[in-house]
């Protein structure tokens, strides 16, 4: 009996000591999955769209904890972002990578920490593709195509003899979405004899830098028939400089306007006929890539590259109802 008291107050004891020694309980796990998740930045509105539907997506509500890195436009920032993530033992890191090229050995330092990677939006060029679970975005050749294809249908009255000059602004250089986008625009060029670059000038994806590069161009040259903008907001740049010198667009204008993205002030000036052709690029990929991911969990097969569907409007194809019901 005397052992029995003397166990019971060494029990007391040790539950006393323990709980005068400042050691908080841990709170409860609530059992989040946990996403790392690596943004290039906020260049554009379709960039903040693409956010905003990453961060309405994974919500601690369905379950998640989304840790978003704002890598601002710059690789070394993405690198950074990833091995904290790794540091920190996320559940999975999603990338949407600035440009396709040098991911082989952070990717591999990822691998190495068993952690499940996406890639989303652009895409990356490694050499092996088993660095990363699935690619989930645009077809960005595709979007080159459809422009060209309405081009090719818009000058086809066009006289052998007529040049159509094209002032070409470039995305981020290396980004999927640039090398695409200009592979088609560049192959088809070179198939038409009567299709020339008047310029291809460097916009960043950015209203800014598209807005002072065509300003300066303009400066010297004038003679423009086109402007192939890969993304909307160079587009509103671009606007804006041949209004600063005097040049009229869009479908009664002397510039022809093709602008990739399709968000809603896009749409509008489409209507409103000041942009000729938008190339829609979706980027509503907040629930598509949690499709993945639960299928990933459940142990399921998901397909290497899953590309979102995409179409292209021009004037005829828009009412205003249907850009007041656009989600971006
Ligand atoms: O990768 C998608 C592209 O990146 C969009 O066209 C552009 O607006 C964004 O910055």
């Amino acid at each position: 009996m005397k052992r029995f008291f003397s166990l019971i107050l060494c029990l007391a004891l040790a539950v006393n000591i323990a709980s005068c020694s400042g050691k908080k309980e841990q709170p409860k796990d609530k059992d989040l999955y946990v996403i790392g998740f690596s943004q290039v930045g906020s260049e554009s509105d379709w960039r903040l769209a693409n956010t905003k539907s990453m961060v309405d997506t994974f919500t601690e509500d369905k379950g998640y904890e989304l840790r978003m890195e704002n890598a601002k436009q710059r690789q070394d920032n993405q690198f950074a972002a990833v091995r904290t993530f790794i540091l920190e033992g996320v559940d999975c890191i999603i990338i949407a990578p600035t440009v396709e090229e040098g991911w082989d050995t952070i990717l591999k330092e990822i691998q190495d920490a068993g952690i499940p990677v996406i890639i989303m939006d652009r895409s990356v060029s490694v050499d092996d593709k088993n660095l990363y679970l699935t690619n989930y975005g645009s077809d960005f050749l595709e979007q080159g195509n459809m422009a060209v294809r309405w081009l090719e249908s818009e000058t086809s009255s066009m006289s052998a003899e007529d040049n159509l000059r094209i002032l070409h602004l470039q995305g981020t250089y290396g980004a999927t979405a640039q090398l695409l986008r200009t592979k088609a625009l560049e192959v088809a060029v070179s198939q038409h004899d009567n299709w020339e670059f008047a310029a291809q000038l460097y916009g960043d994806f950015t209203e800014a830098k598209a807005y002072e590069v065509v300003t300066d161009y303009l400066r010297n040259d004038k003679d423009i028939d086109v402007i192939y903008s890969e993304n909307d907001n160079m587009t509103y740049g671009a606007m804006r400089a041949l209004e600063d010198a005097g040049i009229t667009y869009g479908r009664n204008g002397q510039v022809r306007i093709i602008s990739f993205d399709a968000t809603k002030r896009a749409l509008q000036y489409c209507l409103e006929g000041k942009i000729d052709l938008c190339v829609e690029c979706n980027p509503l990929h907040g629930p598509g890539v949690e499709e993945l991911i639960t299928k990933y969990r459940n142990g399921e097969e998901i397909p290497k590259h899953v590309y979102v569907e995409e179409t292209a409007f021009t004037y005829s194809d828009l009412t205003q109802d249907f850009i007041d019901s656009r989600e971006y």
